[in-house]
């Protein structure tokens, strides 16, 4: 019998090893907080972690921001980058950094989650430029983050995802009306429950939330239907590669593609696609990024 939501949310807030957030990530969400964070906050945070000071370095050189000269300190990132959207991809690889161990299960297989949410987070970015969007790291960190609720599932609900994936596999659905039809719950709302318990910045979680409605935002609008495009472009990257006639389709007739229309107006599909592909190799180092420690 399908338990209601009142129940499964009474079973999420028992769980008692649900990750929790290190000292530099709630020491960076306090920071975020404030209306400006100055450079020598955020270097004297990071003085003693070098592995995630090491993966943003990689990021600032990426082929993304393009910089001619290499950027080998925290300093300079800052610098060129600007604190905010340094201080935003701290925040992504910390909170990642904070899941890193999770277990693997027979229907969920963490690597390629991982490597679907780090090409989301990579393309969120690259669109986002593209569109002439000026955010500030957030995108970033939003597209990395956007389905950690089904890592919660996948954890905490072993027998309830097996349903799913059992449902999903023989459905045409998408993985989230499986999680709707047989669990009851979606993994943005599991998400979203995990965002509140970490007091997740509102940019966070409405992505978390409405990253399949970007309709339903009320705030943040634009910046989910980036990233719900985005996760949309992902899927042509992800190992079990998606016909890309479908994912075409169902981009074109997307709720964010119709919000974003006004910026899509020279924007070519076709072109970025061939664009995503040629970065394919960077993408690819680009995760190496997340997962080496
Ligand atoms: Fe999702
Ligand atoms: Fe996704």
């Amino acid at each position: 019998m399908q338990q209601t939501i009142i129940q499964i949310k009474e079973k999420f807030d028992l769980i008692e090893n649900l990750p929790t957030l290190s000292v530099i990530t709630t020491r960076l969400l306090e920071l975020l907080k404030k209306p400006s964070v100055s450079m020598n906050e955020i270097s004297k945070l990071m003085e003693h972690d070098l592995s995630i000071t090491a993966k943003v370095l990689r990021v600032a050189n990426s082929p993304y921001y393009g910089f001619r000269q290499r950027i080998d300190t925290l300093k300079m990132a800052l610098v060129v980058l600007g604190v905010n959207e340094t201080s935003n991809i701290i925040l992504g690889f910390s909170m990642f950094d904070s899941f890193n161990k999770s277990e693997a299960n027979a229907h969920f297989d963490i690597n390629k989650f991982w490597e679907h949410s780090a090409i989301t987070a990579y393309i969120s970015q690259y669109f986002g430029k593209k569109l002439g969007i000026r955010f500030h790291g957030e995108e970033f960190t939003a597209g990395l983050m956007h389905d950690i609720g089904k890592l919660i599932t996948a954890q905490y609900f072993p027998s309830e995802i097996n349903n799913i994936f059992n449902f999903f596999n023989n459905n045409d659905v998408e993985l989230y009306e499986a999680e709707e039809r047989t669990f009851g719950i979606t993994h943005m709302q599991m998400g979203f429950w995990l965002a509140n318990k970490w007091k997740l910045p509102q940019q966070l979680s409405d992505v978390i939330f409405f990253h399949h409605h970007s309709e339903k935002a009320k705030t943040n609008k634009i910046l989910v239907a980036v990233v719900s495009l985005s996760d949309s472009f992902a899927k042509l990257f992800d190992s079990n590669q998606e016909n890309k006639e479908n994912v075409l389709k169902l981009i074109y007739k997307s709720s964010a593609w119709n919000i974003l229309e006004p910026y899509l107006i020279k924007f070519e599909v076709v072109e970025f696609i061939k664009e995503l592909e040629t970065n394919v190799d960077s993408v690819k180092e680009f995760l190496a990024t997340l997962t080496d420690s």
